[in-house]
């Protein structure tokens, strides 16, 4: 999977599927997709609509071609020390571990190059063709994370982290201006390691990134966001993420988080908050109105905000919303977790509501529950309209950023942890690729990319 030899000029014939709309699974059947010499897809038909066949590459039964997952939220230095020190709350254990692991990678270029390879490595076995990281403070150690996606063939948006208050003395800037220098630095040598102006090519892509509110002076904030609006530039950052960070600045700022965002242009279309997982409906309206995309991620959220994202109210105030792992504030990279956690979270959110409701004889609204077809959106072309990208969904002029999955073996048993299906005519079932979504695995993920080509 290398940006060089990205698929082109594809013919497949074979089972799609996707999940164009929010709640919206759409299996096509006997497809033909076809893409030009760039990677974007041309043709996407029924295959019995073609009159030419022949040159195709027919996916064997019991596989499917369906669109890569999006990470809208990853530590890529936290990597480091994925899955420890989570009996800390959030505030001690940015202390403890999180500036820890970032200092320590911007003091070793060569352990960062290994983190980073392993990262991208990983990210592909997982089904993630796009991710949305936050990196750490040196330059260098940015470059070292940008090139190691780039060679992965990684769709990655790079944000060097800005952070000039409140961190330990050696992992900190110096100063609100040297800060807002080295963030217009970095962006332009990310930017120049596109090798190619076209679009699909074009994977790489520098964020501006205020770490949050509390290591943030206003000087800061406020010139980061002359930057984005001078240049165009993609902004990301933690919002209202949780409880002691809340507090922390009402007593720090004597505001919210997103008042000061608000103030400082830094809540845009191009802007992808992680958490909001403490905004009320009013907020979230506004997020909706600034087109400020949220990357929800559940698995932190458990562990440190106290209280669970309200998704539903989010999705239907018509914020847009992908999904994130924290890695390392969450422990999984997976984002099939990620999408079980959602799920899993929003059902208790909604028996709670209905318990409460009960009580006091509201009346219902709309479930606040999500179901896998809602989460498979969100990790898909929900995290590539956060990203504003084409991908996500297998549309004419998008690039093909697709996942090959194998239910089924040549002689039709499941594949992996996919013990029985009720296979009623050997089609692809809803009931089938709902299975996959809740016990698949990463043996079930068989090419991403090129790979369909070359496993022919
Ligand atoms: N808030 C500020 N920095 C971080 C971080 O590294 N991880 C998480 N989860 N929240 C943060
Ligand atoms: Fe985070």
């Amino acid at each position: 999977l290398t940006q060089t030899t990205m698929q082109r000029n594809l013919r497949i014939r074979g089972n799609f599927v996707q999940t164009p709309e929010l709640g919206d699974l759409g299996i096509l059947r006997d497809h033909l997709l076809v893409t030009d010499d760039k990677g974007v897809i041309v043709i996407f038909e029924p295959a019995s609509s073609q009159s030419e066949l022949t040159s195709c590459f027919t996916l064997p039964r019991g596989q499917f071609i369906m669109p890569t997952f999006v990470d809208t939220h990853l530590h890529a230095p936290q990597f480091l020390y994925q899955g420890n020190g989570l009996h800390l709350p959030l505030m001690q254990w940015l202390d403890e571990y999180a500036f820890r692991a970032e200092e320590r990678l911007d003091g070793d270029p060569q352990l960062a190059r290994k983190v980073y390879a392993q990262l991208a490595r990983r990210l592909i076995q997982f089904g993630t063709s796009t991710v949305l990281l936050f990196g750490t403070i040196k330059e260098e150690t940015n470059l070292i994370l940008a090139d190691a996606m780039k060679t992965a063939g990684l769709r990655a948006f790079v944000g060097k982290l800005s952070m000039d208050m409140l961190s330990k003395p050696s992992y900190i800037e110096p100063s609100a201006d040297a800060s807002i220098r080295a963030a217009q630095s970095f962006a332009e040598k990310c930017m120049a390691m596109n090798s190619s102006s076209h679009p699909h090519e074009h994977l790489l892509e520098p964020v501006l990134t205020p770490r949050f509110v509390p290591t943030c002076s206003d000087e800061l904030l406020s010139g980061l966001g002359g930057l984005a609006a001078q240049h165009n530039l993609k902004i990301q950052s933690h919002l209202a993420e949780a409880l002691d960070q809340v507090d922390f600045v009402r007593k720090q700022r004597g505001a919210e988080d997103i008042d000061i965002f608000d103030q400082y242009g830094l809540l845009t279309p191009r802007t992808v908050q992680a958490h909001c997982t403490f905004l009320n409906a009013p907020s979230l309206t506004r997020l909706s109105n600034r087109g400020t995309a949220i990357a929800h991620c559940p698995l932190s959220n458990s562990y440190f905000s106290a209280e669970p994202f309200p998704l539903r109210e989010a999705l239907d105030a018509g914020v847009k919303v992908g999904l994130g792992t924290d890695i390392a504030g969450g422990y999984a990279l997976d984002i099939m977790n990620a999408m079980r956690h959602a799920v899993s979270v929003s059902r208790i959110r909604e028996g709670n509501h209905q318990v409460a409701e009960r009580e006091q004889q509201e009346e219902t609204k709309q479930s606040l529950a999500i179901n896998w077809i809602e989460a498979l959106y969100l990790a898909t072309k929900g995290g590539a309209q956060a990203l504003g990208l084409k991908t996500g969904a297998f549309t004419i002029g998008a690039p093909f950023d697709a996942q090959q999955i194998q239910l089924l073996d040549s002689e039709g048993n499941g594949v992996g942890a996919l013990d029985f299906f009720d296979l009623e005519d050997g089609g692809l079932t809803m009931e089938m690729i709902e299975k996959w979504w809740c016990v698949g695995e990463r043996g079930n993920r068989i090419g991403i990319y090129d790979e369909i080509i070359t496993s022919r």
